[in-house]
This record gives C-alpha cells, sequence and structure tokens, in this order.
C-alpha cells in the first residue's frame, strides 16, 4: 500500500473548499500540491497504485465538454485512491431534455457525492455551480477561464526537470486568447516567481494581458530566445466565432514549432503541450515525438498524480474523512 512517504495524513491545510482556478492560490497552496503529487508519482508507477484515502467517497465528474485525458486522468485519481466514480457527459445527460445546469447540479449534489469535478464550455460556470452545492468543487476546465489542474501538472513535470519554477523563463505561445490553460499557467507561474512570456499573433492574445505581469511578443524567435521551457498551445478553432488566422500554412509558418524556431531557446529547454496537438498546425510532428526534448506524454502521466493530490486535499477537508475537522 505505501509507495507514499507515510500512510497516516500529513499534517497540511489547505484553506479551500474548491478549486476553481488557480487563482487565489497561495505559493503555499501551490506547494503543498505540487509536494503531495509527488509522493503520488512513484505509486502510479507500482503494479499495485490502490489506497484507501478516499474509500467510502463518492466522486462524480460531469463533462458538458468532449475530453480524453482530463476526464480519464480524474477517474483514474478518484479509482487509485478507492472513491466510487461516475462519469456523466452531456450527451447522456438531461441538459439534453432541458433541464438548466444548475438544477442538474442540484440534482447530482443531492446524491450527496463529495467531490465534482465539472468541466463546462462556459467560464465562470463552475464557480456558479459551487454557490449551489454542499460537496467539494474542482473546475475541470471552464470555457477560456481556468483550468487549474492541467497548471499544476505543467508546474510539477517542470519542476522535477528544473528542480524550481523560480527564475525560469517561460515561453507559452499560441492561441492565448482562448486558453484557460495558458491563463491558469501564467497566474500559477508569476506566483511561483517564474518569468512568463506569451508568443502569439496580435488577433489571438487578449488585451491588456500585460497586466497579468507577463511579457509579449509576437515574432517566435524573439520570445523562445533563451527560454528554459517553451509551451506550445492548440490553436482552439471550436472557440473560434470569425477568422482569427489566415489559414493553418501560414499559422504553422510563423507559428508553428520547428526545430529552426527552437534553436534559440536554451539548448535542454524543455517542449509542452496540454494536448489534444494540431500536428503541423501548432507544432511539427518531429519536436512533438522528439523523446530528447518533448516531455508530452510526462505531462499525462504526471496529470494523474496531480488530481489525486487535489481530490485528497479537499477530500480532507469534507466533514468526517480529515484531520482537519
Ligand atoms: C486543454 C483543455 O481542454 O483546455 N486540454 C486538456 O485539458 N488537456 C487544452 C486544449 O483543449 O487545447
Amino acid at each position: 500500500m505505501s509507495g507514499r512517504v507515510s500512510a497516516e495524513p500529513q499534517p497540511f491545510v489547505f484553506p479551500h473548499r474548491h478549486l476553481l482556478g488557480i487563482e487565489g492560490l497561495s505559493r503555499d497552496d501551490i506547494a503543498l500540491l505540487l509536494d503531495l503529487a509527488e509522493s503520488y508519482i512513484a505509486l502510479n508507477r507500482r503494479a499495485e497504485k490502490k489506497l484507501d484515502v478516499l474509500r467510502g467517497r463518492t466522486l462524480i465528474n460531469m463533462f458538458f465538454e468532449s475530453s480524453t485525458r482530463t476526464r480519464t486522468s480524474f477517474e483514474l485519481a478518484g479509482k487509485r485512491l478507492g472513491a466510487d466514480v461516475i462519469n456523466m457527459s452531456t450527451s447522456s445527460s438531461s441538459i439534453k431534455k432541458g433541464e438548466t445546469l444548475i438544477d442538474t447540479a442540484l440534482t447530482l449534489n443531492a446524491m450527496q457525492p463529495d467531490v465534482l469535478v465539472v468541466r463546462h464550455p462556459d467560464s465562470g460556470a463552475v464557480r456558479l455551480l459551487s454557490n449551489h452545492v454542499e460537496c467539494a468543487i474542482i473546475n475541470g476546465g471552464d470555457g477560456s477561464h481556468e483550468h487549474p489542474t492541467q497548471a499544476l501538472l505543467d508546474a510539477l513535470v517542470i519542476r522535477r526537470h528544473r528542480g524550481r519554477l523560480a527564475g525560469l523563463l517561460i515561453a507559452i505561445c499560441g492561441d492565448i486568447m482562448h486558453s484557460r490553460v495558458a491563463r491558469s499557467n501564467i497566474h500559477l507561474l508569476t506566483i511561483m516567481g517564474a518569468r512568463v512570456r506569451l508568443v502569439a499573433p496580435p488577433t489571438l492574445l487578449p488585451a491588456a494581458i500585460e497586466r497579468m505581469g507577463v511579457e509579449v511578443h509576437h515574432d517566435m524567435h524573439r520570445g523562445l530566445a533563451d527560454a528554459d521551457i517553451v509551451m506550445m498551445l492548440r490553436l482552439q478553432t471550436e472557440r473560434m466565432q470569425g477568422s482569427f488566422v489566415p489559414s493553418a500554412r501560414e499559422y504553422f509558418h510563423f507559428y508553428g514549432l520547428t526545430y529552426e524556431k527552437l534553436a534559440v531557446a536554451k539548448p535542454d529547454a524543455l517542449i509542452m503541450h496540454p494536448g489534444p496537438m494540431n500536428r503541423g498546425v501548432e507544432i511539427d510532428s518531429v519536436v512533438a515525438d522528439d523523446i530528447t526534448r518533448s516531455v508530452i506524454l510526462e505531462q499525462v502521466e504526471l496529470g494523474v498524480a496531480v488530481r489525486q493530490a487535489c481530490l485528497e486535499v479537499l477530500a480532507r477537508n469534507l466533514p468526517g474523512i480529515g484531520h482537519n475537522r
């Protein structure tokens, strides 16, 4: 059962009922989640992966937008901690019959789940729900607002490779405008003392984004110069109304990550992408598959550990389970 430092509850305090975003978390909150996630990595590599931290608890995944890795990752995280996990998607929910989001949430809440993981196409929808339920809520991605567990898993990957986050130069490139991954990463990385550069065409940058404490570049060669980490984002055409880029081909020419553009970054710069990737649009296939530089699959692996940590800290704050009450 071990693989953790100790099977006993760790003496920690996570002073939040929900995980709605990275904004509002402190450095200590983030470090606590990353340290705890670290302890799950070894466990997840063993043949026997189960703990009973969430035994008797119920986790419901409510996904109103399609997802492969995030939903599977939360499901595995919940099951490996011993919870009962239910997956609900829009296609099978009463939303299809005209029920409102809040009514769906109230219905599920009446079944006494302990944690709801919610993904929704509208920014702010997950916070809205959190005002109507008693269980803990984790934001699995809301519109172009936040995707906190993605930023945490990205940070965990970076920290494992570089030993720290503070002082690193991280270039986030591509469709910043529509990206909740970018927003959560900007919050997390700036809170932890990293330097963040955004690299995108002006059409894919939100107005006044510099106010988030980032540098902005429109040219990949300048934006990637000396970067420790190059984080690519998917061109999110499903969120675009109208035309933001002339064509996928032209976008690749100016903003697609190739070895030629990567050459100005640090020689050992890591390549990241939250997935799903558009090969040949935001990233050249050979770069994405370069196992000496790309940590894209490690991001997926560590995502499970991060979600286990998030589930554990929130569950410990629920009545009747942890030492915090
Ligand atoms: C991201 C998302 O859904 O926000 N993917 C993910 O969670 N791994 C990014 C994306 O869809 O491009």
